[in-house]
């Protein structure tokens, strides 16, 4: 049956992107109930060949809906997630709020589809980090294939996944930088990020590891199911609009074979892979041609240590990392009659 959906941050840059899919997808929407805060109450969206009205999400009595999908940041999803879960909702949450809670299944659909077997007992399922959604689906044929020793990446994360604001910043920024102004003052980033690079996503935790090289560790190693796996990274703001890029290095026990890597990749659902020396090259935040995919290219054995992997991971953070990933979730709900059975 056709299914009651509430989308809470539907005039963010995840939310806008979650409602275009719904559009193209052909879901069953019996309703679409768009929420965002206050400022944005009465503006009106476009879907399919309706006119929604976005609500006030603290203004709203009722909090029914079959599936709520969450992306208006950790406070608001540890404030209202229940409350849409407690009324039956199946509340699938791209914040940062339930990811490591063991009663919120941590599903990317491609990679551990067993965690959502049954209703979780939360009500709630958590969307991955955006980095981490990436990251993840390239490493799954390769972990199941390989033992692996450790993984040492980068990130080169763009300015979308800050929100429209942090797309804004920069825009402000570059244009103000272009006319040989100072960038206004850095408020989404902790510096301006027009024409620079900056070596911190998110707030230090401790140690000197950041939020985001945190969730990295965690989450890869919850949706892997490899508890131990050794992962350490450095996440860097680049001033790119839209589009996460990764270089990533598996050091495995045992000798790397690069043509087994190519079948590998080139035969993992959702994974497009680019093999040097080609007219394609190898992927590019600006040449993504396909959003839905995972882009993989520059892959090439360490001529100094036969065991040593460089990977080069491109995706829409937008769509692959978060919107894509939160209605394939949604799809597999439905095929496991979790929602929308009776
Ligand atoms: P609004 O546009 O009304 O501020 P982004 O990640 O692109 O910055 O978007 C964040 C989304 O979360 C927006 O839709 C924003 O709505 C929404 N949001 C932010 N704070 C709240 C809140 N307190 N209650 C409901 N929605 C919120």
């Amino acid at each position: 049956r056709a299914l009651d959906i509430s989308i809470i941050g539907a005039t963010g840059a995840v939310g806008a992107e979650l409602i275009k899919l719904l559009e193209s997808s052909r879901f069953p929407v019996s309703r679409l109930r768009l929420l965002a805060s206050r400022t944005s109450g009465g503006r009106r969206l476009r879907f399919r060949d309706e006119i929604c009205i976005v609500e006030p999400l603290d203004e709203i009595n009722d909090t029914q809906a079959d599936i709520a999908f969450f992306s208006a940041g950790g406070a608001v999803s540890a404030k209202y997630g229940h409350l849409f879960a407690a009324q039956g909702a199946l509340v699938i949450d791209n914040s940062n709020a339930f990811r490591m809670n063991p009663d919120v299944p941590l599903l990317v659909p491609q990679v551990n589809p067993n965690a959502l077997a049954a209703r979780p007992r939360s009500g709630i399922v958590a969307n991955p980090n955006c980095s981490t959604i990436q990251l993840v689906r390239a490493l799954r044929p390769l972990v199941t294939a390989f033992d692996v020793h450790q993984i040492i990446l980068t990130t080169y994360q763009a300015a979308s996944g800050g929100g429209l604001k942090g797309i804004d910043e920069l825009l402000e920024g570059t244009r103000s930088v272009s006319r040989g102004r100072a960038p206004p003052r850095a408020e989404r980033f902790p510096f301006p990020l027009a024409f620079n690079v900056i070596p911190q996503v998110g707030e230090i935790a401790s140690e000197g590891v950041t939020l985001e090289e945190r969730k990295l560790v965690q989450e890869s190693r919850k949706i892997l199911g490899l508890p131990h796996l050794r992962l350490t990274s450095t996440c860097v703001r680049v001033p790119v609009i839209n589009g996460h890029s990764e270089a990533v290095y598996l050091e495995l026990h045992e000798p790397v074979h690069l043509k087994q890597v190519h079948e590998l990749l080139a035969t993992e659902p959702g994974v497009r892979l680019y093999i040097d020396g080609t007219h394609e090259g190898y992927p590019m935040p600006r040449l993504l041609k396909d959003p839905m995919v995972v882009h993989v290219g520059r892959v090439r054995v360490n001529p100094e240590n036969p065991c040593g992997l460089w990977l080069w991971i491109v995706a829409d953070n937008l769509q692959v990392g978060a919107a894509v990933n939160a209605l394939l979730i949604a799809k597999l709900a439905i095929s496991n009659n979790i929602v929308g059975g009776k």
